[in-house]
C-alpha cells in the first residue's frame, strides 16, 4: 500500500471525525510560523491521545516534549476542570510558542509548561514530592526514553497509563546493529520496559501523514 494511501486515509479520518478545528490549525500555523519542526503528533493521533486520556479519567497528565503545544492541547481536552497538566520542554522558544498555543486554546490556567533538560525537570519533581500523575505521554529525544521510563515510573502510580511515541522508527527498533541513537534509546526503553514486572502493556505500529512508527503503551501495577 503506498503511503499516499496512508495520508489519504488520514484526510478521510480527520475530515469525517472533525479532528480539525480552529485552536488546533491555529497552533500548527504558529508552531510553522515559530520555525517549530512539523514534528507533532497528527490530529488522529491526537484524538487518540485525547480519547485515552478521558477515558481513563486523567485528572493529573505528564506530558515529556511539548513543542509548539500541539499534542499537550489534545491531552489537556480530556482533563476534568479541576485537572493539570505539567508538559516538559527543553527549548525556551518553543515552550513560548506552546504557551501561547495553549492560551488561545483555553488551559492557562491549567496547563504548565517547565522549560529545562526533562531529565532534570523530572528529578526535581521527585525531590519536591510532587503528586504523582494519571497519565504520562513521553514523545522527547529518543536518546534519553530509558531514563524517561525510570523517572516515569517513580512519578506513577497504580493505574497509571504511560504512551511513548516513535517506538518503531520506520521499522529500524528491530535492527540491534542500529548505529542510530535514537533507535537504541527505543530499544533499551522497550526492553527496560519488558523487563519492569510493574508493566504491562504493547506496542501498537501506526502509518498515516507521519510516515511509519508506533506508540508504546503501558499500564502500571
Ligand atoms: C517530537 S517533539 C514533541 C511533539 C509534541 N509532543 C506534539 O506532538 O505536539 C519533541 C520535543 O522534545 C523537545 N526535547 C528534546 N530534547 C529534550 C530534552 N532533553 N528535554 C526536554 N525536551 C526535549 C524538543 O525540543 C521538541 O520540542
Amino acid at each position: 500500500m503506498p503511503e499516499s494511501t496512508w495520508k489519504k486515509v488520514d484526510e478521510y479520518a480527520v475530515q469525517l471525525l472533525s479532528l480539525s478545528d480552529r485552536t488546533l490549525d491555529a497552533a500548527l500555523a504558529d508552531s510553522d510560523a515559530g520555525g517549530l519542526p512539523q514534528i507533532n503528533v497528527a490530529p488522529n493521533q491526537g484524538k487518540f491521545l485525547e480519547v485515552l486520556a478521558a477515558s481513563h479519567r486523567s485528572k493529573r497528565i505528564l506530558e515529556i516534549g511539548t513543542l509548539g503545544g500541539y499534542s499537550t492541547i489534545w491531552l489537556a481536552r480530556a482533563l476534568p476542570p479541576d485537572g493539570q497538566l505539567i508538559s516538559l520542554e527543553l527549548e525556551e522558544h518553543h515552550a513560548q510558542v506552546a504557551r501561547k498555543n495553549i492560551d488561545r486554546a483555553g488551559f492557562a490556567t491549567q496547563v504548565e509548561v517547565r522549560v529545562g533538560p526533562a531529565v532534570a525537570s523530572l528529578r526535581a519533581m521527585l525531590d519536591a514530592g510532587t503528586e504523582r500523575f494519571d497519565f504520562i505521554f513521553i514523545d522527547a529525544d529518543k536518546e534519553s526514553y530509558p531514563q524517561y521510563l525510570e523517572l516515569s515510573l517513580a512519578l506513577s502510580r497504580t493505574g497509571t497509563v504511560i504512551v511513548a511515541d516513535n517506538v518503531v522508527r520506520d521499522g529500524e527498533v528491530i535492527d540491534p546493529k542500529s548505529k542510530d541513537e535514537r533507535v537504541q534509546g527505543v530499544r533499551e526503553f522497550l526492553a527496560r520496559a519488558a523487563g519492569e514486572a510493574r508493566l504491562s502493556g504493547t506496542v501498537v505500529q501506526t502509518v498515516g501523514s507521519k510516515g511509519y512508527d508506533g506508540f508504546a503503551i503501558f499500564l502500571v501495577s
